[in-house]
């Protein structure tokens, strides 16, 4: 899929694209008939929220299931992350964010490349946020907030917050949010939220700052979230555990694009459980190395 020339400029300006109903409900569903099973499962893969149950974000699940192994290799979702990039991408970090009804807690203010940067030695910002919504997404249940252009500045200033939920994140203080809100039009634009039914699909620039608050509605707002990272900016360092930030950097290869409602052949390697592998980090390896 290659995107339009006002489209690629749309991208440079804003630092991101909407495309509401990307997928069909019918292959939405695929995903979302996947998801329960999932998040049941008691594995490091399923962080919980604070002091819940509730998951807040499922990792890798395209190793482990196979609908969400065909989404991480679909034309509709990989071909416009290559024709922006004009090369091969691999899959850094999958993620199924619950933000569930009553108990989604808040994603505070941040920029994904602050966090690839810091932890995993990514070196450019050559790194695509793909966002794709399983449920509807309302002005009640907890939709992103991006500020638009913000990817312009680059890598901002942020610090590692461990402590005001159960997933570490380097955070962007609340003044530099307010200047840089005020420069994208303040109450007129500065932020904004892309709202839609199921299956719609969001690409983020990696720079670009945004959030999310609680969920208090009834509703759930499960999203899947890819991060496809161009070959040549793999990481270089393996701080954090696999199943977090991949370490395969083998380019992905596209299925048809019927592929969610055919049952092309994927690998799962994950699917009866995480490796022990999996979990360890760079510290781990040298450990074994010394060992
Ligand atoms: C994220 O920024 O990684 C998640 C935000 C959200 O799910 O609202
Ligand atoms: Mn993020």
């Amino acid at each position: 899929m290659k995107l339009p020339p006002e489209q690629r400029a749309q991208f440079e300006r804003d630092g991101y694209l909407f495309f509401p109903g990307h997928f069909s409900a019918e292959e939405t569903r695929v995903l979302t008939d996947a998801v329960p099973d999932l998040y049941s499962r008691r594995e490091a893969f399923n962080v919980r929220e604070k002091g819940s149950d509730a998951v807040r974000t499922n990792f890798a699940a395209h190793l482990v299931s196979e609908p969400f192994a065909r989404l991480a290799r679909h034309p509709r979702m990989v071909g416009p992350v290559t024709d922006l990039f004009d090369e091969e991408v691999y899959m850094h970090q999958f993620k199924i964010n619950g933000k569930m009804a009553f108990e989604g807690d808040v994603w505070q203010w941040h920029q994904d490349y602050g966090t690839w940067l810091n932890d995993d030695l990514m070196p450019t910002e050559r790194a695509m946020n793909v966002a794709i919504f399983l449920d509807e997404v309302t002005e009640h249940n907890g939709p992103l907030m991006f500020i638009p252009g913000s990817h312009r500045k680059g890598v901002v200033d942020a610090k590692h917050d461990l402590t005001t939920t159960s997933y570490p994140l380097w955070t962007v203080d609340n003044d530099l949010i307010r200047q840089l809100v005020d420069r994208a039009g303040g109450k007129h634009g500065g932020i904004v939220s892309p709202k839609g039914p199921a299956g719609s699909m969001i690409l983020f620039h990696s720079c670009l700052v945004h959030a999310s608050g609680s969920n208090l509605s009834p509703f759930n707002r499960v999203a899947v979230y890819l991060s496809l990272c161009a070959v040549s900016n793999h990481i270089r360092r393996h701080k954090r555990p696999e199943y977090i930030a991949h370490r395969n950097f083998t380019p992905i290869e596209m299925l048809p694009d019927d592929c969610l409602l055919k049952p092309y052949p994927v690998e799962v390697p994950w699917k009866n459980g995480l490796p022990e592998s999996a979990s360890r980090t760079s510290l781990d390896l040298l450990d074994t190395v010394e060992a």
